[in-house]
């Protein structure tokens, strides 16, 4: 396989966030399934969420707030917009850091209508200043506002029409504690099984109208680690490969030479996963590393080692994560074609 340091991280073909390459697509053409029966996988997440629902639906009454968390790609946001569309309301999108000031989130809140969802991205982001504001309207849907200023200043209390918040993060650790417990249903999601993803894919490639095969959605699938995301952008580049290098069809021969090209491995390891890996084995020994040292050792920066990388390699059990730091296992020896007396 051909190793290159020049990588451009920004279009980091095997990133799990949103990058440059992927289009609005997913959402115009439809590849985001706007009800749970059309979602695929997170089984246990689809099951408790869909009593929730339609509990509420039968009380009449709004869903309590939801916080879903879990490694980028997963389908967070997607979850959000199935919600509204299960709880026949409107969603209103913004993000953490998109919400600077408290008056920012006053406006969003105050213009929300009955039942709508809130779908608030990256809510570990918010300030505290902001989270002082939610907290009331979390709990009895009113917002606390000061008016005036000095001895003069008085607060008064404006009633919010009832709404669900969901909220997404990757770090639910970096959540303060009362924000957290201000949740009624907190939903863990996993990453996908191969078998899940071929089906994401086989759907995928319907909708696209792009011919592909079970053995080819199955190559995909075992290198677009446990990701959707990742998953469907694959399907798009693999298209681009079919359709110039063969008849159009995706085959399980076509996907190899397209992610071989584009230096994705088997299980769906990239350069950055490659070297984060030989440079705990052959820069320390095979660990224990800290995880700082290893980010400026790689020059990469260590909240991206630990939200991109570190998630697929402790699946597959290629990396332990100890206190005294990070180590690479026998399997990830093994998958590099190290032996381990070659690393000392
Ligand atoms: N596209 C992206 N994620 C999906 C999912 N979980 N189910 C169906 N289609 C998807």
């Amino acid at each position: 396989m051909i190793e290159s340091r020049d990588f451009d991280f920004e279009n980091r073909i095997v990133a799990p966030e949103v990058i440059k390459q992927d289009s609005i697509d997913d959402i115009d053409v439809g590849l985001r399934p706007k009800m749970l029966s059309e979602y695929i996988g997170q089984t246990k997440a689809k099951e408790n969420l869909s009593i929730y629902i339609e509990a509420a639906k039968k009380r009449g009454d709004v869903l309590d707030h939801v916080l879903l968390y879990g490694p980028p790609g997963l389908g967070k946001t997607t979850l959000s917009t199935i919600i509204a569309h299960e709880m026949g309301t409107n969603i209103r999108t913004t993000s953490g850091p998109a919400i600077e000031k408290p008056g920012d989130l006053a406006a969003l809140l105050t213009n929300l209508q009955d039942g709508d969802v809130l779908f608030i991205d990256e809510i570990h982001r918010l300030s505290r200043a902001v989270e002082e504001v939610l907290y009331p309207a979390l709990e009895d849907y009113s917002l606390d506002i000061i008016v005036g200023k000095g001895p003069a200043a008085r607060s008064i209390r404006i009633d919010l029409n009832k709404f669900t918040l969901v909220g997404a993060t990757t770090r639910v650790g970096q959540l303060t504690a009362p924000l957290r417990d201000r949740f009624g249903v907190v939903l863990r999601l996993e990453l996908y099984s191969k078998e899940e993803l071929c089906d994401i894919i086989m759907r995928s490639s319907v909708i696209l109208g792009i011919p592909c095969d079970k053995g080819g959605a199955m190559e995909l699938a075992s290198r677009s680690r446990g990701t959707p995301r990742i998953a469907n952008r694959f399907l798009k580049r693999a298209r681009d490969y079919a359709e110039v290098m063969g008849n159009g069809r995706l085959t399980r021969d076509i996907v190899k030479i397209a992610l071989d090209r584009m230096e994705v491995d088997e299980l769906g390891l990239d350069n950055l996963d490659r070297r984060f890996l030989k440079m705990i084995i052959n820069g320390y020994n095979g660990g224990p590393v800290g995880l700082e040292t290893l980010a400026a050792a790689i020059g990469e920066e260590a909240v991206t080692l630990e939200d991109v990388c570190e998630p697929y390699l402790l699946q597959l059990g290629f990396l332990a994560r100890t206190k005294s730091g990070r180590c690479a296992t026998d399997l990830a020896y093994n998958h590099l074609g190290i032996t381990k007396q070659q690393s000392k």
